[in-house]
């Protein structure tokens, strides 16, 4: 598949590092131009271009940048695409936005709004980048890890789940984007190695009120 990534930082990377190990395109992207990721380019073989052509190139489109910077990401390109959302919310980097602290809407919902005719999938968000590299294990390895996801889409959430089985990850469906909070940071679930009964019971732990 062709992946394309919004971002090019930790995360970005990461994903870059797995997914061409399983034999996927990758396009990287950010805002400063894609003249400002030679050293990735080179060193990984990924594409580097624009956020709207990373969006266009994608099959499945990643988004891993600051959460506050949402509103930036290309709509047009999106449409009837895979958008995997990585992001979470950070007061302190982020600014405070106010339906999210209010708990009106998960920040998945916040990123489905900006994007209306792409199918999110919360994906990435509760693994540290670091260990997307460290942590994949072949099917049925004891120690395989499981990683959740929320998506208001049935088809998006299967493709993303072959997705992951072949990065080496274990998928837990955690239900549609509002039932993001349950992972988003500080929950039980955030960034534990956990496998897929762990993962179910941390997940399930957690209420709106007390995420
Ligand atoms: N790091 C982790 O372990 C981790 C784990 C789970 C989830 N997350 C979440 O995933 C997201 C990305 O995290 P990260 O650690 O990868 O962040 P990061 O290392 O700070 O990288 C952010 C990337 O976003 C790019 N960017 C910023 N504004 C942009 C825009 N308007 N359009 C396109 N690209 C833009 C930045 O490049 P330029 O500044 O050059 O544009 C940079 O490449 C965050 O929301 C974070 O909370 C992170």
């Amino acid at each position: 598949m062709k992946i394309g990534i919004i971002g090019a930082g930790f995360i970005a990377r990461a994903v870059t590092a797995v997914a061409m190990k399983s034999g996927h395109q990758v396009m990287v992207s950010n805002s400063r131009g894609p003249e400002t990721l030679f050293s990735l380019t080179g060193s990984t073989g990924c594409k580097a271009g624009t956020p709207a052509e990373a969006a266009a190139f994608g099959d499945l489109v990643v988004v891993a940048i600051p959460l506050k910077a949402y509103q930036a990401i290309p709509e047009a390109e999106l449409v009837g695409k895979i958008v995997l959302d990585a992001n979470n919310y950070y007061p302190d980097r982020d600014g405070h936005i106010s339906e999210l602290d209010r708990n009106e809407l998960t920040s998945s919902e916040l990123l489905a709004r900006h994007l209306p005719k792409s199918n999110i999938v919360k994906a990435f968000n509760a693994i540290a980048a670091g260990d997307i590299e460290k942590d994949g294990r072949p099917a049925g390895a004891p120690d395989r890890r499981a990683l959740p996801i929320a998506s208001d889409d049935a088809a998006a959430k299967r493709i993303v789940s072959v997705f992951f089985e072949e990065l080496g990850f274990d998928i837990v469906d955690a239900g549609p984007l509002k039932e993001g909070y349950r992972f988003q940071p500080d929950t039980p679930a955030y960034c534990v190695p956990l496998d897929g009964f762990a993962l179910r019971a941390a997940l399930n732990a957690v209420s709106r009120e007390s995420a």
